[in-house]
């Protein structure tokens, strides 16, 4: 009588145990205290194995993967020594700044050449749209020296809006990863007007016509939006074309008026895009009141100095007749808001 009950009381522990284990998740079922020390342990050595990794570039296959805004200033300063084991080679580039002219594609040049994951090309080398005749040997060696672990770059303004850059960039590599830097559109094309301005001025001695002139078409007293200083402006037809070869996640788009008033911000998300670690720390970046600008910190030797772009970046702005600017920002409205939806990110301009 007794054996029965307790048989009975048995078969129905067991059966509200085996009813509750499987409403449970299995890793809920019984575990020894042994085996979930063994676990911690192992969870444990898992991070302390790929972290270092990481931070070293090695486990960056994907861009998001690692380097997100966590690394310590003792990691930063720990991983971002210059680089020194290997043999230096020269290689294809494995990134590009392609553009816009005028929105601070010099300055992302000029932050990206004191990384020291970075070797980038210190000056234009026009190759996939001016030089593209003299062939890839000629342009490797126009190109820096990398050691292992470094990348390869260029910066050529012009590639994003040249017509025959994109199929070319493609056949040398489907993997490369694009910068373009953007700035509010009719800033960019005001800038690119004094440039000009300032380049012709210097090999002729004519009266360069004032900006007013250059945009608005005199027949029709509209924006001219086959002028060479508005083309570069209309991102969204020129990321179309890039996008018909490219997908979206290899093209990174720097807000260059964010590049002015806070650079480190755009910099440290172009390295996240590039995987290679957080070196450009915000403490690298001082603010120069008499350029305006930020400019950045360098050791020479025991010695700091700051350096910055030089004058030909960073000029004053003419002030635009208003009716103008009311025109031109009317002409880019709908282009910006069709690129906003295009990269699936806004700029609020
Ligand atoms: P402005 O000269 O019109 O102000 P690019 O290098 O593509 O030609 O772009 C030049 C623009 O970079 C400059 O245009 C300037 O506004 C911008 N810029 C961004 N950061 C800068 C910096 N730290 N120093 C100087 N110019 C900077």
């Amino acid at each position: 009588m007794i054996m029965v009950s307790k048989d009975k009381v048995h078969l129905l522990y067991n059966e509200t145990d085996a009813e509750m284990s499987a409403a449970r998740p299995s890793c809920y079922r019984k575990v020894s205290r042994f085996k979930k020390l063994g676990c911690i342990f192992i969870v444990v050595v898992a991070i302390l194995l790929i972290t270092p990794a990481c931070l070293s570039g090695r486990l960056c296959w994907h861009e998001q993967s690692c380097y997100l805004p966590t690394v310590s200033v003792q990691e930063s300063s720990m991983v971002c020594k210059k680089l020194k084991d290997g043999r230096p080679v020269k290689k294809f580039p494995e990134a590009l700044i392609i553009g816009v002219r005028k929105a601070g594609t010099g300055a992302m040049r000029f932050y990206l050449d004191m990384h020291p994951y970075v070797e980038i090309a210190s000056a234009e080398i026009n190759f996939f749209d001016f030089e593209y005749e003299n062939g890839y040997e000629w342009y490797k060696n126009q190109l820096p020296m990398a050691l292992p672990g470094q990348l390869t770059m260029e910066k050529t303004s012009n590639y994003f809006h040249n017509k025959k850059t994109v199929d070319r960039i493609y056949n040398m590599s489907s993997n490369m990863k694009l910068i373009v830097v953007v700035r509010e559109p009719v800033e960019r094309t005001v800038s690119d007007y004094i440039q000009r301005k300032l380049k012709k001025s210097e090999s002729d001695d004519i009266d360069y016509p004032p900006f007013e002139n250059f945009v608005i078409d005199s027949d029709t007293g509209e924006v001219d939006a086959s002028e060479k200083i508005i083309k570069p402006s209309i991102y969204q037809k020129h990321t179309v074309k890039w996008l018909k070869y490219f997908p979206l996640e290899n093209l990174h788009f720097v807000d260059g008026g964010n590049l002015i008033l806070n650079p480190y911000e755009e910099v440290k998300k172009v390295e996240q895009f590039l995987g290679i670690p957080h070196c450009l720390t915000k403490d690298k970046f001082v603010f120069s009141s008499t350029k305006g600008f930020y400019c950045i910190k360098k050791n020479k030797g025991r010695r700091e100095e700051t350096k910055c772009l030089p004058e030909t970046k960073g000029r004053r702005h003419p002030a635009v007749d208003p009716e103008v600017m009311r025109k031109l920002k009317g002409f880019f409205k709908p282009y910006n808001e069709k690129f906003y939806r295009t990269i699936g990110r806004s700029f609020n301009w």
